[in-house]
């Protein structure tokens, strides 16, 4: 039966999984290639892993992974063919490493009902395996951002491309006004600020959290700005730099931890690069598999080191 992953993936059953998100820019920064390392990478290290392509949009991991027309997608899930998430997850050739397909009608993250959110979420936590990689694909809808904001590890892709780097850090700031909104969303007076300051040119003269947090406390009492403050302080994005072709690229990552410590007073965690790797570009465009590259290709290499770095807590040198 291919209905499950991996037999040791069940072993982990009773524990909720570790889940990462893989989301950022827009399409083709390489949010669905670095899904595919991270969890090729903790798979081989050991752990049981499930890849969820969360792509609704343009569900592609399968092809990544050389599965021509996967059996069972999210699609049977969503349309209640199944009814948990463990019954669509299928085996792959990777030990500990099992995959759940995207859907192929057509069916966005934006336009996925909340109850069908809420039962995504709720059947993710059941997986039988010790980490869960989402591929959230490209856009910051409210859904992809949900997505995001329940992960324990929430990362965001870039690229060195001046456009990437702003694209990287609009979605972290929509991601903080998102928790912010639904943080104190039974609070008509402290969402309409919150509202305002979204726009980055109010005439509120709102530009930072710290002044929002302000106009909080002077509207609505210091109750509710400490709230906020606590919930934003939750916030604690993943960077990683893909396809970088020199080291100096790896700056990329630096300004946005600044940007966001400025204006949003969130920390962002560098996590390090990973090369543009000559392997990885062939492999997709001669339909190789990703899991059949080398090992010691440096994408995958680059892998490994953000994943020992992620699961140690190790923050790194810092870089000035
Ligand atoms: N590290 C890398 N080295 C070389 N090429 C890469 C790398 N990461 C991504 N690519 C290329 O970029 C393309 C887009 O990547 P993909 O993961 O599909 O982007 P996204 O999911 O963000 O739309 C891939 O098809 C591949 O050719
Ligand atoms: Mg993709």
């Amino acid at each position: 039966m291919k209905t499950t992953a991996n037999r040791d993936l069940k072993a982990s059953q009773t524990d909720t999984p570790i889940i990462w998100a893989v989301g950022g820019g827009k399409g083709g920064v390489g949010k669905s290639i670095v899904s595919i390392l991270l969890a090729l990478s903790l798979a081989r290290r050991g752990h049981s892993t499930i890849l969820v392509d969360a792509d609704l949009g343009a569900a592609n991991l399968h092809t990544l992974m050389g599965i021509k027309t996967p059996v069972r997608t999210l699609n049977d899930f969503l349309n209640r063919k199944y009814r948990q998430l463990r019954q669509i997850c299928i085996k792959t050739e990777v030990d500990n490493l099992g995959l759940i397909c995207g859907a192929s009608e057509v069916l966005t993250m934006a336009n996925l009902q909340f109850a069908q959110k809420t039962k995504i979420f709720k059947s993710i936590q059941t997986l039988p395996a010790r980490h869960v990689v989402l591929d959230l694909g490209a856009g910051a809808s409210f859904n992809v951002l949900d997505f995001f904001l329940i992960a324990h590890f929430p990362i965001v892709v870039l690229t060195s491309q001046p456009v990437s780097i702003q694209n990287a850090y609009a979605f972290v700031r929509n991601a903080v006004y998102r928790r912010l909104t639904r943080t104190v969303s039974q609070k008509p007076s402290v969402l309409e600020l919150i509202k305002a300051a979204m726009d980055p040119k109010n005439e509120n003269q709102l530009r930072t959290i710290q002044e929002l947090l302000a106009a909080v406390e002077n509207a609505s009492g210091s109750k509710y700005s400490s709230i906020l403050r606590e919930s934003v302080g939750n916030i604690k994005p993943l960077l990683v730099t893909n396809m970088i072709r020199h080291e100096n690229e790896q700056k990329a990552a630096r300004i946005i931890q600044m940007v966001a410590q400025k204006y949003l007073t969130v920390q962002a965690r560098d996590l390090g690069s990973i090369k543009w790797d000559a392997a990885v570009a062939g492999a997709v465009s001669e339909m190789v598999p990703i899991n059949k590259l080398p090992r010691q290709t440096p994408a995958l290499q680059n892998a490994n080191e953000i994943i020992a770095k992620t699961l140690t807590g190790d923050e790194g040198a810092p870089s000035n």
